[in-house]
């Protein structure tokens, strides 16, 4: 008996090597930044009634890239919402004139001003609800984002590369590692808005490490990373970040399956949105 699972797992080991010396880094995401022009595609019949729509790409990185692109995985490259078999019709068609699939599916028109005006118009709601005063929306109104007369057409050339794929994060130099290094799949986190954690950034300019900030190498008010006072020793930034939504995701899940069942539904683990792990050896992984 001992002896198959040895084989097993010198098996498992081997073929786990193979495999991630096989893979190559993925490329990574070329995002634009900035400024987009968004108007009637070119070849279509429709004939415009309104300006050009300039969508500031940037500003909206406060939210999830996937409250936009709702079927990118992370990893593909991302797209275009009018690609063949998305929103390919610019317009909805005439009653009856399209197949039920295809009508089904919303016209460009239709997604972009379902998208961004419920959005803009749901954030004036929650922000009013939430009695804020000075309250951060976008346009609601035709002219807001149709302006008459249009003002230029801008598609800015700007664009950001994003890691996908594995990062492996390891301690700063100078420090002894007592842990393997960490790996962390970076893609994997996009459901979550990029400022979640690069808190800084503003949506355009270079991403800076996290290190480049929490540098210091020994936490200064003792040994409790809890303790505010020692954010900006590495370890404390890393183990905040990464742990607390861990454990905030796990608690959800576990909130979740409890609420099913009060009221009388069995909710598995497996109909759930994963959580992120938590044991040491789940993230401190590199070998
Ligand atoms: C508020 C909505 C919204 C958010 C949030 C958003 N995008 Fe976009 N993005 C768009 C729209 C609209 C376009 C133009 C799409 C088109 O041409 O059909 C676009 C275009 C793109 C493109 C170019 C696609 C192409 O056709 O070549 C990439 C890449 C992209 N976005 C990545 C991202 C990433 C990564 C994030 C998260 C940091 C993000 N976007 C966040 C709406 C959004
Ligand atoms: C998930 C929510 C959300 C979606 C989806 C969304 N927006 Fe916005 N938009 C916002 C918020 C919030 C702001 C205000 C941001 C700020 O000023 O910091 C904003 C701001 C804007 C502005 C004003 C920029 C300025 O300079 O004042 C424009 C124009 C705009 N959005 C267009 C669009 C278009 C076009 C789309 C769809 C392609 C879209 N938005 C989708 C939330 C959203
Ligand atoms: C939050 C931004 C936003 C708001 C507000 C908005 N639209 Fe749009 N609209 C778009 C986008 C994006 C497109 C697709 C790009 C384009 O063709 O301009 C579009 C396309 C259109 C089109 C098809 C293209 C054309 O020019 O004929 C019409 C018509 C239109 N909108 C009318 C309206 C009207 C009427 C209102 C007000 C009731 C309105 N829109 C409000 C973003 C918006
Ligand atoms: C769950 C946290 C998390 C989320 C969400 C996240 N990142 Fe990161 N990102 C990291 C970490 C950690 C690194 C590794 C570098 C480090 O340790 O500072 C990194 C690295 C990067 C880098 C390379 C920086 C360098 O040092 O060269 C870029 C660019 C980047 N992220 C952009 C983005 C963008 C754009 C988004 C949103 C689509 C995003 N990240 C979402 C945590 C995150
Ligand atoms: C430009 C410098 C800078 C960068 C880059 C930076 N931080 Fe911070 N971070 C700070 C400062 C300063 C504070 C304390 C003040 C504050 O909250 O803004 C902080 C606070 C924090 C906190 C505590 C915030 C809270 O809500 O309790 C965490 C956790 C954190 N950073 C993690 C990260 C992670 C992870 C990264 C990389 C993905 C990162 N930081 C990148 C400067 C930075
Ligand atoms: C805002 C919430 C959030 C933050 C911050 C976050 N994670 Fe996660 N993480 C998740 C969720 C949710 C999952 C499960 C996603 C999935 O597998 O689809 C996950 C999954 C993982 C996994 C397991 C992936 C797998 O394939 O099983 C690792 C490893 C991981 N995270 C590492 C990290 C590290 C390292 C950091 C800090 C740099 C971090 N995470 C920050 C939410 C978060
Ligand atoms: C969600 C991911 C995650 C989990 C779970 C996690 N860590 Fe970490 N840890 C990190 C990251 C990211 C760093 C910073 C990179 C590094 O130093 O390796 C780090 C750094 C460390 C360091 C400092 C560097 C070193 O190797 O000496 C220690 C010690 C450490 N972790 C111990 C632990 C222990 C013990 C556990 C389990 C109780 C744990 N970690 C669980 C992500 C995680």
């Amino acid at each position: 008996m001992k002896r198959t699972f040895i084989a097993a797992s010198c098996l498992v080991v081997f073929l786990i090597t193979t495999d991630t010396l096989a893979q190559d880094p993925p490329q990574p995401l070329e995002l634009p930044t900035g400024t987009m022009t968004l108007m009637v595609p070119e070849g279509s019949q429709w004939q415009a009634k309104r300006s050009p729509v300039n969508f500031p790409h940037s500003l909206h990185f406060g939210f999830s890239c996937k409250d936009c692109h709702h079927t990118w995985d992370g990893a593909s490259p991302v797209k275009s919402c009018g690609t063949s078999g998305c929103h390919e019709n610019f317009w909805a068609p005439l009653p009856g004139a399209a197949s039920k699939t295809k009508s089904n599916i919303k016209s460009l028109t239709g997604a972009f001003h379902k998208a961004c005006r419920d959005c803009h118009r749901n954030e004036l709601n929650v922000q009013k609800a939430e009695g804020i005063k000075e309250i951060v929306t976008g346009p609601i109104d035709c002219d807001g984002c149709h302006p008459n007369p249009h003002s230029e057409i801008e598609n800015s050339e700007a664009r950001l590369d994003v890691p996908l794929g594995n990062l492996v994060i390891r301690p700063p130099e100078g420090v002894e590692a007592k842990k393997a290094a960490v790996n962390f799949p970076h893609g994997q986190h996009f459901e979550f808005a990029c400022q979640t954690c690069h808190h800084d950034w503003d949506g355009e300019s270079e991403v800076e490490s996290c290190m480049s900030c929490h540098e210091e190498l020994e936490p200064p008010a003792g040994r409790n990373i809890k303790n505010p006072e020692n954010i900006m020793y590495y370890l404390a930034a890393y183990h905040t970040a990464c742990l607390d939504c861990h454990r905030d995701t796990t608690k959800q899940r576990k909130a979740a399956i409890k609420a099913a069942a009060k009221n009388g539904k069995t909710l598995t683990a497996k109909d759930l949105p994963k959580a992120g792990p938590l044991g040491c050896t789940a993230c401190h992984s590199e070998s």
